[in-house]
């Protein structure tokens, strides 16, 4: 990304490394700064693996959405942590398969406000939204989907590489039952999760490197700690897996590294 000035006027710090940035910087993007690159270059110096997979995740998010839309029959998500539009964004693939969907994106990065104000534009049918907000304040998230959803109607809630960015004093566990609470049985939960119990070394050390020079701080959790975002859900084969692992488009596939956990879940 270009121009500290206009980066300041829009009330982008462009000192510090955010997550939103980060991730772009992984994925190949332009939309970063020199401390979101330096910060990324550390965390490959350090897990060379974080490359495959972030763009493991990417696939992931794909296959689920798409699952959703064209054979789950869901026709309304929500996406908690859009981040800056990369290959396969939520309302792209779900759009292509089932073109009456709609989608609400939230996000509480700047530089992802830009983005969405252009995608928004950009939209004339309606089918998409966007909330500048916070996944720690679910109330207000609820609030201002509704503009958009039908909360009387089946929701997806897309939680893909964000809870591992809620520190356990925010509570994790409360903000995804808020939510879960204000969708109606039937709806479905995806989560993806950075896992501290695969490669565990080299996560401790890319975890500590990320936290050392992002604005956010990152927590890895355990399989059980994710499996517990989904307590009370109907968990859907394969259940919670490495994300290169869930409904996976070939045996190569299944194989990517990729050091997340990631499942599919509804509500009864
Ligand atoms: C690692 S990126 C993931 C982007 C996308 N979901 C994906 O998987 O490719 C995390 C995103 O979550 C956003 N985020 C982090 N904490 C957040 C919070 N508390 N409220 C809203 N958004 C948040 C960041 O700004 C960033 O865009």
């Amino acid at each position: 990304m270009d121009g500290h000035e206009s980066a300041d006027r829009f009330g982008i710090d462009t000192s510090v490394a955010h997550s939103a940035r980060v991730h772009n910087y992984w994925l190949g993007g332009k939309d970063n700064f020199a401390a979101d690159r330096a910060t990324g270059d550390a965390v490959i110096a350090a897990y060379p693996g974080i490359v495959k997979s972030v763009r493991a995740n990417r696939a992931f998010l794909a296959r689920a959405a798409r699952f959703l839309a064209a054979e789950a029959g869901i026709r309304q998500f929500l996406d908690i942590g859009t981040g800056i539009p990369a290959a396969d964004n939520t309302h792209e693939v779900v759009l292509a398969a089932a073109p009456d969907a709609r989608v609400v994106y939230v996000d509480y990065d700047p530089v992802v406000l830009l983005h969405a104000r252009t995608l928004l534009t950009s939209d004339v049918s309606g089918a998409i939204d966007y909330i500048d907000a916070d996944l720690r304040d679910p109330p207000a998230i609820v609030r201002q989907a509704a503009r958009t959803l039908d909360f009387s109607r089946p929701v997806a809630i897309m939680l893909i590489s964000i809870l591992h960015l809620i520190l356990d004093r925010d509570d994790p566990y409360d903000l995804v039952s808020q939510l879960v609470n204000a969708v109606v049985p039937g709806s479905y939960v995806v989560i993806s999760h950075a896992a501290s119990d695969i490669d565990t070394g080299a996560m401790i050390s890319m975890a500590n490197r990320l936290n050392e020079l992002m604005a956010q701080q990152a927590v890895p959790r355990t399989h059980r700690e994710v499996a517990a975002f989904f307590a009370g859900l109907d968990l859907l084969e394969p259940g919670l897996v490495r994300i290169p692992e869930w409904r996976p488009a070939s045996v190569s596939d299944s194989a990517a590294r990729a050091q997340m956990w990631g499942a599919v879940a509804r509500k009864r």
